[in-house]
């Protein structure tokens, strides 16, 4: 008899839906089409010899541990190190017993989720958010509450009104997911005033803050400011890191910042999730950032990342017409571009592909698909000649449709 498997299909499966921005993508993958709507790194810096050397020594010095299990909380070296690394930062009071090495901060994200989410719940998402953010939290079925973001990242006067309003209704929000750094898709940074205030609503309201922060290190101008952690301290933050964009996606590896109580749960979650991160990457990681090659890469593509920004931002300004709008990030991946007179730019998308450019529509970043008139440009990923070359694209369409 054959199996039906829609009728094993947990509830929660049930409200999986493939991405359509997965499959708008799917279209961009031609070597003619200059892609804006990456969000990698330019492995052109990758230091490959650098990554050999630490991974024959790594394998050397600890073979048989590194082909291994390990722990699920991730090697104690590593862990030890980052926690160094953090202190630098202002961030204090962090011990082993609050840090667990995750398998990037994709899983991160999928753990808290897991951990704080029941179906119904609400949470507070930033007004866009990224992506992945909103696939895991949604995949729990959490409801969303949203707070926009203007120049200086989130509008935290309005997030004290949400707050206000949630505590009139009687509905506890399980967390404020917020990406305060270079914001993905947004570009924008919370402004330090912001930060503090941010941190006295927590205390005030009693909010746990999900600080998902992947770009903050790749910062090109300006003062670097201090962590939510830092700022607030494990009792109201549970910090997200990775490696990916400060280093390799491939390592998929980051770390999870939290209080005893809230780790355990993370942890017990990891367990069934995957056990322990990959092993034989923590001991590559670990031996690549103590010869201090880390923060060599980081100044490079601070460096590089820096002239592909003002690439894209001259072209915007030569070829994009009056009446568009778009953040000039100081640090991160992403340029977010509003079109003039709200062109829909979801619909612009094929036209785009058939002008031989791709950007990532911004309607995707929106938990309550409200607003069609954004796209996010990448340009980590492209030669800064392409960036020039894909904008004037971008700009030409947009013109024609005006
Ligand atoms: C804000 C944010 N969080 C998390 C991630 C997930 O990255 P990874 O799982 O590679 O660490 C990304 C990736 O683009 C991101 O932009």
């Amino acid at each position: 008899m054959s199996l039906d498997a829609g009728q094993l299909f947990s509830e929660r499966a049930k409200g999986f839906r493939p991405s359509e921005i997965r499959e708008l993508l799917k279209l961009v993958d031609s070597p003619e089409i200059i892609s804006l709507a990456g969000g990698m790194p330019d492995d052109r810096f990758f230091p490959i010899d650098r990554v050999i050397e630490a991974s024959s020594f790594a394998l050397k010095e600890y073979g048989k541990k590194a082909l291994q299990y390990g722990s699920t909380e991730g090697i104690k070296k590593l862990r030890n190190l980052l926690i160094e690394r953090m202190a630098n930062e202002g961030v204090r009071d962090v011990g082993l017993e609050n840090v667990v090495i995750s398998t990037a901060s994709q899983q991160g994200l999928s753990l808290v989720a897991q951990v704080f989410v029941d179906p119904g719940d609400t949470i507070i998402v930033e007004d866009p958010s990224y992506l992945g953010a909103l696939q895991a939290f949604g995949s729990m079925q959490a409801k969303f509450c949203t707070v926009p973001l203007d120049g200086d990242g989130l509008q935290v006067d309005m997030l004290e009104e949400k707050l206000k309003e949630l505590q009139a209704s009687h509905v506890r929000p399980k967390f404020l997911y917020t990406c305060p750094n270079f914001h993905n898709p947004a570009g924008v940074t919370l402004s330090l005033e912001r930060r503090k205030r941010l941190i006295q609503l927590a205390r005030d309201y009693s909010l746990l803050v999900i600080e998902d922060d992947p770009y903050g290190e790749v910062r090109f101008e300006g003062e670097r400011l201090p962590s939510l952690l830092a700022l607030g301290g494990m009792e109201h933050v549970v910090a997200l890191r990775t490696f990916s964009k400060i280093s390799f996606p491939g390592l998929r590896l980051g770390w999870i910042v939290a209080r005893e109580d809230v780790l355990s749960k993370i942890i017990v979650g990891k367990q069934a999730a995957d056990l322990c991160s990959p092993t034989i990457t923590q001991y590559i990681a670990y031996e690549f950032i103590s010869r201090g090659w880390l923060d060599e890469y980081v100044q490079i593509i601070q460096r590089e990342y820096a002239k592909k920004k003002d690439a894209m931002i001259e072209a915007l300004n030569q070829y994009f017409p009056a009446g568009a709008s778009w953040t000039n990030p100081q640090g991160g991946l992403f340029v977010w571009v509003k079109a003039p007179d709200c062109i829909d730019t979801t619909a612009m998308f094929r036209e785009a592909i058939n002008a031989k450019v791709a950007y990532v529509v911004g309607i995707a970043f929106y938990p309550h698909r409200n607003d069609n008139c954004h796209m996010r440009l990448n340009f980590s990923a492209v030669e800064p000649e392409r960036i020039v070359e894909g904008v004037r694209r971008l700009g030409d369409l947009i013109k024609s449709k005006m």
